[in-house]
């Protein structure tokens, strides 16, 4: 149930900005996607792992992209965008905590489970190598939205270690970014 209030949500936040984009005159096609998290997943043949992936991972960053987002939009005046930014955030809080409650209630239960995790994880960091090896430099990386992400579920100490990582793989961007 938890996975099919997921889908219908993603839908909805598809329509929504499919929905403003051609309201601001844009139209799908306009840019490239990247099927990239779709493509990956299906390469993960445990639950655990998709969840520690795709929720836990992308998920999580789509909330710290989603809060960044909304406060830039609410900032330029963009009120439209920034609501819809704020309703996103909702419902990815509860998709990423979801997936934190179910991991470690299975972990519990079958300490197995974390090897499957670390399995899914290598399959991932190897994965965004290989896609970002030529333009790692153009790669977003926000910052880690640490009130959300304890909403979401995360240990202090886990938003702690995401925040400094992400803290040094900015700094790192802008270094390479630098000529
Ligand atoms: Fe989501």
């Amino acid at each position: 149930m938890w996975l099919a209030r997921q889908c219908a949500d993603e839908s909805r936040h598809a329509l929504a900005y499919h929905r403003l984009l051609r309201a601001r005159g844009g139209r799908f096609g306009d840019y490239p996607v990247l099927n990239f998290q779709y493509k990956l997943l299906g390469r993960i043949a445990t639950l655990a792992g998709r969840l520690a992936v795709q929720n836990r991972t992308f998920e999580a960053e789509g909330l710290d992209a989603a809060v960044f987002g909304a406060a830039e939009a609410r900032e330029l005046g963009d009120d439209v965008l920034a609501d819809m930014f704020e309703s996103q955030v909702g419902d990815e809080i509860v998709h990423v905590r979801f997936a934190n409650e179910w991991i470690k209630a299975a972990v519990k239960k079958n300490p197995r489970v974390v090897l499957e995790i670390a399995t899914a994880l290598t399959l991932g960091s190897k994965a965004f190598e290989w896609v970002f090896a030529d333009g790692g430099s153009e790669v977003t990386k926000y910052p880690v939205a640490e009130q959300e992400r304890l909403r979401a579920g995360f240990d202090s100490s886990e938003v702690e270690v995401s925040a400094d990582m992400s803290r040094s793989r900015r700094e790192d961007l802008l270094r390479r970014q630098q000529p």
